[in-house]
């Protein structure tokens, strides 16, 4: 892995200053009242000592991780989220790299944390395959993505009908695209892909789903709450290494 040299320009870069902003300390609702409570649920108590979480950003959930007693080490391609995220936890191991050439010494991994990340990643096959390589056997790959009923519905998300209704459209769902999203001043690349696409992935990379989840907003403002209610937004996927 490369620690000290920045790869190739990543499409993040322009929008990483407003994507610290957009996180603050807690993540945004989406995080802070849907994900978090779901992807905690699936760490705490499960004796997980050591975990990668691919895609890091600026760092939250593997400090996030360090407070439930897990050794993290997180990887992103944006020099200034990584950046972010060594100032804000400088004993953190926090490397520069991307999912499709991640290099870590196989089987190394209790968890592997793909925390809404694969939706950004061009090449999921190679990214999936690294993932599962890092695994130790028995390990539990952890991910958090929008869903494909979500991202089918993208870049226009939210409209309005004839008379002013809120509407949200999707179109197209089987066809595999990139689209531009752009909101608050983060503008970046989100892949549309079937959800059987990532079912057969890591199905044929051998893995066993363990545990599926649409997870329900636990609080906050209840007009977000209410958004995150009409349409489908995130799901939780466990999957587990076989070998143990
Ligand atoms: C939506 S953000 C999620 C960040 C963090 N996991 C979180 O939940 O706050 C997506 C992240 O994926 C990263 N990313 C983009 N392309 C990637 C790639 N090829 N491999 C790994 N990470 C990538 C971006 O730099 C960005 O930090």
């Amino acid at each position: 892995m490369n620690k000290g040299t920045a790869p190739p320009e990543s499409p993040w870069s322009d929008s990483a200053e407003a994507w610290i902003r957009e996180m603050g300390d807690d993540g945004d609702y989406g995080r802070k009242y849907v994900l978090d409570p779901a992807m905690l649920e699936r760490v705490t108590g499960r004796g997980f000592r050591t975990a990668l979480d691919v895609g890091c950003g600026e760092g939250r959930f593997c400090r996030t991780l360090q407070t439930h007693g897990v050794a993290t080490v997180g990887i992103d391609p944006t020099e200034a989220l990584i950046e972010r995220a060594r100032s804000l936890d400088p004993a953190g191991d926090y490397r520069l790299g991307r999912a499709e050439t991640l290099e870590v010494a196989a089987g190394s991994f209790d968890l592997v944390v793909s925390y809404l990340s694969l939706i950004d990643i061009p090449g999921l096959a190679p990214a999936a395959a690294r993932m599962v390589a890092a695994l130790r056997p028995g390990g539990t790959l952890l991910i958090a993505n929008l869903t494909s009923f979500n991202t089918a519905g993208l870049p226009e998300g939210w409209t309005a009908d004839g008379k002013g209704r809120p509407r949200f459209c999707i179109d197209h769902y089987l066809d595999e695209r990139a689209v531009w999203v752009a909101w608050r001043g983060i503008r970046i690349q989100n892949w549309h892909r079937p959800l059987g696409t990532y079912m057969a992935l890591f199905l044929e990379s051998g893995l066993e789903l363990r545990h599926f989840t649409e997870p329900v907003p636990r609080g906050g403002d209840p007009d977000k709450s209410d958004r995150y209610r009409r349409v489908p937004w995130f799901h939780v996927m466990e999957w587990q290494k076989p070998g143990a």
